[in-house]
């Protein structure tokens, strides 16, 4: 499974790209407006840094919401780095742009999926990525992770190409419940990443280590 880290702080991204499992970054308007990125020329500046610092998959979101300016705006955040993803929302006009743009080498992550239908219509358009918020659907008493499983059986059934992208990712147990059913690539904050280190069993294992090191060569 793919790690992507959410957020668009540059030290974050930094301390996730040198722990040496990064993969790749997702970023939306409420994410970059949490940074202070305001204006055209800040905002491309600051998707570009991002794409300094990974190897791939920056995903940059469209603000507008028709297709004309869905597909010119996609085009120009495409232009800024070959690491781009174009993010683009699931709505009517999306759909069209996905496909306009993908049948243009370019590539989409369709986001703010919430149902399988959904996902099958992404994927149709040509979205090389879909991105369905299971933590958000956890918010409402629906089964997040549920959606997951099912959008990853549908692709599998007719071997869409489309990676199933688990996003607003809360905890680490999303995350290895995201790995148990096979989704593609998982994005979630860093402290979700680094909360995967933890066990107090590694801790006490390795003080005991250290301090049997220290005893036999003292
Ligand atoms: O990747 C989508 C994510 O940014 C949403 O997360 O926690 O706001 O639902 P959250």
């Amino acid at each position: 499974m793919k790690f992507f880290i959410d957020t668009a702080n540059l030290d974050e991204i930094q301390e996730a790209f040198d722990l040496g499992v990064l993969d790749g970054v997702t970023t939306n308007p409420s994410l970059m407006a949490k940074e202070g990125i305001t204006g055209e020329d800040n905002v491309r500046n600051h998707y570009k840094a991002i794409c300094d610092i990974v190897d791939n998959n920056v995903s940059a979101e469209v603000i507008a919401t028709d297709f004309d300016n869905i597909v010119s705006e996609g085009r120009e955040l495409a232009k800024i780095d070959d690491k781009i993803v174009v993010k683009i929302p699931m709505i009517r006009d999306g759909v069209k742009a996905i496909k306009a743009l993908s049948s243009e080498g370019i590539r989409i992550n369709c986001t703010l999926i919430f149902s399988a239908g959904q996902a099958i219509l992404a994927a149709k358009a040509g979205a090389s990525y879909v991105s369905p918020f299971i933590g958000r659907l956890d918010d409402i008493a629906t089964d997040g992770l549920a959606l997951i499983e099912q959008i990853v059986g549908i692709y599998q059934n007719y071997g869409y190409e489309t990676e199933v992208l688990a996003a607003s990712v809360r905890h680490t147990m999303h995350l290895i419940q995201c790995a148990e059913i096979g989704a593609d690539v998982a994005t979630c904050p860093l402290n979700v990443i680094t909360g995967l280190l933890k066990h107090p069993l590694t801790d006490i294992g390795l003080e005991k280590f250290l301090a049997d090191h220290k005893k036999a060569n003292s």
